[in-house]
């Protein structure tokens, strides 16, 4: 079965092609980073729009890429929820406009789920059960994933979420945004150990998070000392913040006595992050999976993945047509 998938949740076009045996055969992605960039955030507005004039020239490049034309398509997946309801609202509309005019099954996907699976498009792919490490730019969570639909909430953050720490902390040292990759890059010429960050709830007995104090944190030092030693800053921040997340995912796998962890979400790609896991998962004996790099961040060929394995457990569903601003990944059931 080929899936086509379309993620239109917040600041990023993706279309993709993904067939259940030769696996991804396209993807496109457009970026509105540089759209948003001058108001230091995501404009809901603009992101709708733009998400408009991108679905359908990003579908035909897939196509494209993959050899295919609309007649090979066998479903259309889309990004049902949860993010911002008038970008939903536009993958929804694309994905049923293209379902009516072919007479083809269309499933809504929970962005989430998408992120979580992802790890699955890489090879080699994780089997379940598996540790997930859900680290995006509005959700910050540890689960244990025992197969599709089947999710159970270890902890997550009780504040920010990780990415959007970063995001804060990059917009406070007048970083750009999105404040993950530049805070990474700004970071290579700092000195981790100049300034002492707190690591919110490291000791907390829990697998829950809290990046709100941090941030704070980076704003008091950025008062005190200024731009001065921004690498610095930058620096220790990241390392705070890895240190925190690696932490928690280690304490996750020891209390399950699972051996497989799965990293997902745009913070995944951050390399601190991946060179610590990579460092305690030798010396722990477990394994770590993270998506395709391009991957990471939000993406079609997640939503079309996540979207065949529910059409191949569950048939069409129900087809309706909607979406979910707000929508818990634990209200999701297997297929
Ligand atoms: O998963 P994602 O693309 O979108 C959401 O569903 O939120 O994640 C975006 C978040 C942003 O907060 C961005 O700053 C962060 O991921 N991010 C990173 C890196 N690349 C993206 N954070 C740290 N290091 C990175 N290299
Ligand atoms: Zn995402």
């Amino acid at each position: 079965m080929r899936v086509l998938g379309i993620e239109s949740s917040c600041d990023e076009t993706g279309i993709a092609l993904y067939d259940g045996e030769r696996g991804l055969l396209g993807h496109a992605l457009h970026s509105q980073v540089a759209m948003h960039a001058e108001y230091g955030g995501v404009v809901p507005e603009l992101a709708s729009r733009d998400h408009i004039r991108r679905a359908l020239p990003l579908t035909r490049r897939v196509l494209e890429q993959a050899g295919c034309t609309l007649a090979d398509v066998d479903a259309i997946a889309y990004t049902q929820g949860p993010g911002l309801a008038g970008a939903l609202l536009v993958g929804a509309s694309v994905a049923h406009g293209l379902g009516v005019a072919l007479g083809l099954p269309v499933v809504g996907v929970h962005h989430l789920e998408g992120h979580l699976l992802s790890p699955r498009l890489a090879d080699p792919k994780p089997e379940f059960p598996f540790i997930a490490l859900l680290v995006s730019g509005g959700h910050t969570q540890l689960m244990r994933v025992d197969g599709v639909g089947r999710y159970r909430l270890l902890g997550e953050t009780l504040d920010d979420a990780a990415g959007e720490a970063f995001d804060k902390t990059a917009q406070l040292l007048g970083l750009g945004y999105p404040g993950g990759p530049a805070i990474s890059r700004l970071a290579e010429d700092g000195d981790a150990y100049r300034y002492k960050l707190p690591r919110p709830m490291l000791n907390s007995g829990d697998l829950d998070f809290s990046f709100a104090g941090l941030k704070t944190a980076v704003l008091t030092l950025v008062k005190r000392e200024g731009l001065k030693h921004a690498a610095d800053i930058a620096a220790a921040f990241q390392l705070a913040a890895v240190e925190v997340l690696a932490a928690k995912a280690i304490e996750a796998m020891r209390q399950s006595g699972l051996d497989r962890l799965v990293v997902a979400g745009g913070v995944g790609a951050n390399k601190q992050l991946r060179e610590r896991l990579d460092a305690e998962a030798r010396r722990r004996r477990f394994e770590v999976y993270y998506p395709p790099l391009d991957l990471c961040t939000d993406n079609g060929a997640m939503i079309a993945y996540a979207g065949a394995l529910r059409l191949a457990g569950a048939g069409p569903g129900d087809g309706r047509f909607s979406i979910r601003p707000r929508w818990d990944l634990g209200e999701l059931a297997a297929p």
